[in-house]
């Protein structure tokens, strides 16, 4: 299996109120192509931190990120920019949606940032339809439901056909019927795609759809569930 993600060593501190801080010890680990993984832990255990430093969002840590056979830490702010734009795609649990422009210029956003312009709008659209959401192209992310912003932010993330998915507790703000079709829309994008998904949350039950569960505590990785 091809290796798609390895994180050596990462350390992340912080300082508050003059007290230096590790908020991430020292953390390895190996995600394969076609993965599915559950990364889990208690609120709080550095789960966000983790994924902020794998996605390449967050660059102040001690340690090595590869992402796709690139050591991240190597490219400057504008080489990560868009290497994240081109293999990267992020679902946030907040949505992160923008409120002024409706929704299919919204799942267009990563385009900007790539070459893929002119077929943007089909693919796009055909995202749109993926998730369930065909004939709201034009409404604005305040009149759609948080299950529907959320499918929505699910077809940005997934517009470049990005290798690997990072998902922050994506479900975490939805209902149950909601978050079953969030889980079921990422592992089918990961079937028709061949995308590496790697999802954060503190939810057992979630954790259970992936193929393989990490556990992280207090900042540490205890234990690698096969
Ligand atoms: N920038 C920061 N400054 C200080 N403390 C932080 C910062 N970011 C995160 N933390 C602390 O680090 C710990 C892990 O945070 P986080 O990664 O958000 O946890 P999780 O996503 O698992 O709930 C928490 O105790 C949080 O308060
Ligand atoms: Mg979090």
């Amino acid at each position: 299996m091809n290796l798609v993600l390895r994180s050596d060593k990462i350390c992340k501190r912080v300082i508050v109120e003059n007290t230096n801080t590790e908020i991430l010890k020292s953390v390895d680990l190996e995600i394969f192509q076609d993965e599915f993984v559950a990364i889990m832990g208690a609120s709080g255990s550095g789960k966000s931190t983790l994924l902020g430093i794998l996605a390449g969002v967050d660059s102040e840590y001690e340690g090595n990120v590869n992402v796709l056979g690139k050591d991240i830490k190597d490219l400057d702010d504008d080489q990560l920019t868009q290497f994240r734009n081109k293999n990267i795609g992020i679902i946030f649990q907040a949505f992160n949606l923008l409120p002024d422009i409706n929704i299919i210029e919204n799942v267009k956003v990563p385009l900007y940032f790539s070459n893929n312009k002119l077929s943007g709008n089909e693919k796009a659209k055909e995202l749109l339809r993926m998730v369930g959401l065909e004939g709201k192209e034009k409404l604005f992310p305040r009149q759609l439901s948080g299950g529907e912003q959320q499918r929505v932010a699910i077809a940005r993330a997934l517009v470049n056909s990005p290798s690997v998915v990072f998902a922050d507790e994506p479900t975490g703000a939805l209902d149950k019927v909601n978050g079953e079709m969030i889980i079921k829309l990422l592992k089918e994008g990961r079937e028709k795609k061949n995308m590496t998904i790697v999802m954060v949350t503190h939810d057992y039950s979630l954790a259970t759809q992936a193929d393989r569960t990490i556990c992280i505590e207090d900042g540490k990785i205890i234990n690698k569930k096969e």
